[in-house]
Parts: structure tokens; C-alpha cells; sequence
């Protein structure tokens, strides 16, 4: 930890924080609970300051509205500007948000998650059965990883792909929402956002000309009172979902099995009594898969005392938020599968702009997590896991375990 005497300083640069953050992020939400980051940007760390600011249509998502000269990311969006900022509805403010958003939402709607319900179980089917042919595996490359992957590629109805070459491209485009980057990561994300753009380029192209019953078709025809997305305005949605559609899910299944293996009597909660209503729930607030969320202020924001100047970017800790004991009380730091208001957690966000994928997420967890604990309840982990390296969509880049 880089502090003085009376002073903390969030450092996710800190040997250990990857495997374990919640220490520091508990020393500085208590010290320091809106804080300004040596990287220029503002950190907010309690439960009721990230729930407000989440919210407050006076914060926005577009990077246009940031003064540049206030930190050091300027080069990561210099690099990335050559390339045309993404229009994806994650990174724009309503009206036009509200507009892109209603055409790609038609695709989500409860119904339709819900009808994906027999096809995921077989997926995790199949996958825990070549698992269990092997007697032991690594369960992020094989569940995990995979599951969600296959899931918004069938939904989108993408064509068969080089899995691994996108795996790394998605790689190096979500790093850059972590908060410090080096030059590297800099440059291969640029490398990756062309290599990605045009994928994603092609294969609208392809599907243009071959439409299906998928949701990329039902995009590319989507119309709301004549309204149409322009072409950039469409690979940028679909590109958001299909990053976002794997690039997080992973760590809930993944994280969420290693949290579960470490912790037996949470574990045999699911094996002898099935998965409480509020399981997935409190394991998405206790591994918080995506645990920074930004804002930009676009006029000076007072807070806890501090003044926070227009043009600033606003990190909004969602997984200090999530094991803050101000809101969640002394077993704020107890993994509790039956907690009773579990799913109050931010990790989908809030306001506007609330994870489009969170019942999504939630069934293929819920699929994987159940069918995972049914069937070999007795795993153990062997080794220590890999963790991925990433600060923000923070999760396991393996974990082997043996399943006899
Ligand atoms: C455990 C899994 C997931 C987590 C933790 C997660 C988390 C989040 C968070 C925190 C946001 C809001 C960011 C903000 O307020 O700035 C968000 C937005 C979004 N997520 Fe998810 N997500 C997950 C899975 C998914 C899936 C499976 C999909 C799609 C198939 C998806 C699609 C989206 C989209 C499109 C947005 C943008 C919504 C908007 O800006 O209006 N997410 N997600």
C-alpha cells in the first residue's frame, strides 16, 4: 500500500491486489471514501455515494464530455479516437441513448431469456460430461469461458469463428477499462479494436445477405417507429454485446466456483438443499465480475465534503460498494447464499444505464453454478489458481480441479 501517516492512496497496482482486493478497498473506503486517484481521476468507495452518482442523470458516460488534461488517459483515447469513438450505448448519454437502447433491448426481454433456459442446460450438460470423462479439468476454459461465449455467439447467430483469436482480441479491448495501462496494453488494444471492427464488419455483412430467426438479424432489421441504427451505430452495439456478453459472465461462473470450493458449508447449501433465490445474487455482489463502473462529471460535483471539477472522470467502485459494512452491516464480509436483500448489489450498475444482460448472466450462473454442485460436489481444487491480470472485470484465468 502506497500511504503516509494520515493519508491512503488507491493503488490496484499493488502486489496481492489482483488475488485479494478487498482489504485495500475496504482500508480506503474507510479512510478515504471519495478520493482523488494519482492517476487524475475521482474513486468513489461507499455503497450510497456509488448508488447516487450511478444515477444522477448530471454525470454522463461519453468521454467528450472529459477534460483530457486532467489525467493520464489521454493517449489511450487518442489511440482509440483514430478509430471513431464507440457509439455502443454504454459510452452515450440520452436522448441517444434512449433510442439505441429501445432497439436493442427488443432482443432481451424476460420471454425470450427465459425460452433459452432448455438450451443452456444442455450446453452445461455436455460440457460436465467431457469434464467428467477426463476426471478432473479446468473449469474457466471449460465452463466458464466457454458457456457464455457460445451463448451470445448462438444468440447472436454469428458464424463458426476463430474462438481463440477473439478471446485475445476481447482481452485487449476490455483491459482498457482498468484505471492504469501501459503503453503495451495501449497498443494492442488499437491493434485489436481494428482487428475486431472488422469482424464484426464482416460478419453483418454476411448476415445481410443470410438472415436467420437470431437476434443480429432482428438488430439489422430493427426498426421503432422508422427509426434505423446507422451502420456504425450497429457494429458498435453488436460488438458491446458480444464482448459484454462473455467478457463478464466468466468471472461470476469461474470466480463464483472458486468462492463456492473455498467455502464447503456455502457449497453444501446447493448440493443438498438446490440453489436459494438469492444464491446467484450474492455471488454476484461477493465477486462484483465487473468492479469499476465511470462517469464523467459534466458540472463541478461537491461530495462528503470534497469538490469533485467538472470534466473529471468518476470511478464508481462497485465492489467496495458491494462490501460496504455502512449498507450491508457486520457480515458485510461473510459470503451468505441465503442474504436476504442480496440482490440490493450494484455489480450490474444502476440507473439508465443497468446491465442490458443481467437476466442473462443470472440463468446461465444459476445453470452453470446448480448443474456444476449437483454433480461433483465433491471437487477439489488443485494448485492455486490463475488469475487474469485484469483490475476492473477482475476474475480467474484458470482453475483445475479434480472431479473424482
Ligand atoms: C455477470 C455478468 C455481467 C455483469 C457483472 C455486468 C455488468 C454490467 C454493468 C456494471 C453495466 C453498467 C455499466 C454502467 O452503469 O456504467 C453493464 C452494462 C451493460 N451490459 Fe452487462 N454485465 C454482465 C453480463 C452481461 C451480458 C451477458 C450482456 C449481454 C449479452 C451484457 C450486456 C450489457 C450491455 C449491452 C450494457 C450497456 C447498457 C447501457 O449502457 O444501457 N452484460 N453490465
Amino acid at each position: 500500500m502506497t500511504d503516509t501517516a494520515d493519508q491512503v492512496f488507491f493503488n490496484p497496482l499493488e502486489p496481492g491486489y489482483i488475488e485479494n482486493p478487498w482489504p485495500h478497498l475496504a482500508e480506503v473506503r474507510a479512510a478515504d471514501p471519495v478520493h482523488h486517484l494519482l492517476t487524475g481521476q475521482w474513486g468513489l468507495f461507499r455503497y450510497d455515494d456509488v448508488f447516487t452518482v450511478l444515477r444522477d442523470p448530471e454525470l454522463s458516460v461519453d468521454d467528450a464530455n472529459a477534460d483530457l488534461t486532467m489525467l493520464d488517459r489521454s493517449r489511450l483515447l487518442e489511440e482509440l479516437d483514430e478509430l471513431e469513438p464507440s457509439r455502443s450505448i454504454l459510452g452515450i448519454d440520452p436522448p441517444d441513448h434512449t433510442r439505441l437502447r429501445r432497439l436493442v433491448s427488443k432482443a432481451f426481454t424476460p420471454r425470450t431469456i427465459q425460452a433459452l433456459r432448455p438450451r443452456i442446460q444442455e450446453m452445461v450438460d455436455e460440457m460436465l460430461d467431457q469434464m467428467a470423462a477426463d476426471g478432473h479439468a479446468d473449469v474457466v476454459d471449460r465452463l466458464a469461458f466457454p458457456l457464455p461465449f457460445d451463448v451470445i455467439a448462438e444468440m447472436l447467430g454469428m458464424p463458426e469463428s476463430d474462438k481463440e483469436s477473439i478471446k485475445v482480441w476481447s482481452g485487449d479491448l476490455v483491459k482498457t477499462l482498468d484505471p492504469v495501462l501501459t503503453d503495451d496494453e495501449i497498443l494492442a488494444a488499437r491493434s485489436s479494436a481494428e482487428k475486431m471492427n472488422a469482424l464484426i464488419d464482416d460478419v453483418i455483412e454476411w448476415k445481410t445477405a443470410n438472415p436467420a430467426d437470431d437476434l443480429l438479424t432482428a438488430m439489422i432489421d430493427a426498426e421503432d417507429g422508422g427509426d434505423r441504427m446507422s451502420k456504425k451505430e450497429l457494429r458498435d452495439q453488436v460488438q458491446l454485446l458480444f464482448v459484454a456478453g462473455h467478457e463478464t459472465t466468466v468471472n461470476l461462473i469461474g470466480t463464483g466456483l472458486y468462492e463456492l470450493l473455498k467455502h464447503p458449508d456455502q457449497l453444501a447449501i446447493i448440493r443438498d438443499q438446490g440453489m436459494p433465490a438469492t444464491a446467484i445474487d450474492e455471488l454476484l455482489r461477493w465477486v462484483s465480475p465487473v468492479q469499476i463502473s465511470r462517469r464523467v462529471a459534466t458540472a463541478d460535483l461537491a461530495l462528503r465534503g470534497k469538490q469533485i471539477p467538472k470534466g473529471t472522470f468518476v470511478l464508481t467502485s462497485l465492489a467496495a460498494a458491494n462490501h460496504d459494512p455502512e449498507f450491508w452491516g457486520d457480515t458485510a464480509e461473510t459470503l451468505d447464499l441465503h442474504r436476504e436483500n442480496a440482490g440490493q448489489h450494484v455489480s450490474f450498475g444502476s440507473g439508465v444505464h443497468y446491465c442490458l444482460g443481467a437476466s442473462l448472466a443470472k440463468l446461465e450462473a444459476e445453470v452453470a453454478i446448480g448443474s456444476f454442485v449437483q454433480r461433483f460436489g465433491q471437487a477439489d481444487i488443485v494448485g492455486e489458481p490463475v488469475w487474469n491480470g485484469r483490475i476492473n472485470l477482475r476474475g480467474l484465468e484458470s482453475l483445475i480441479v479434480d472431479l473424482t
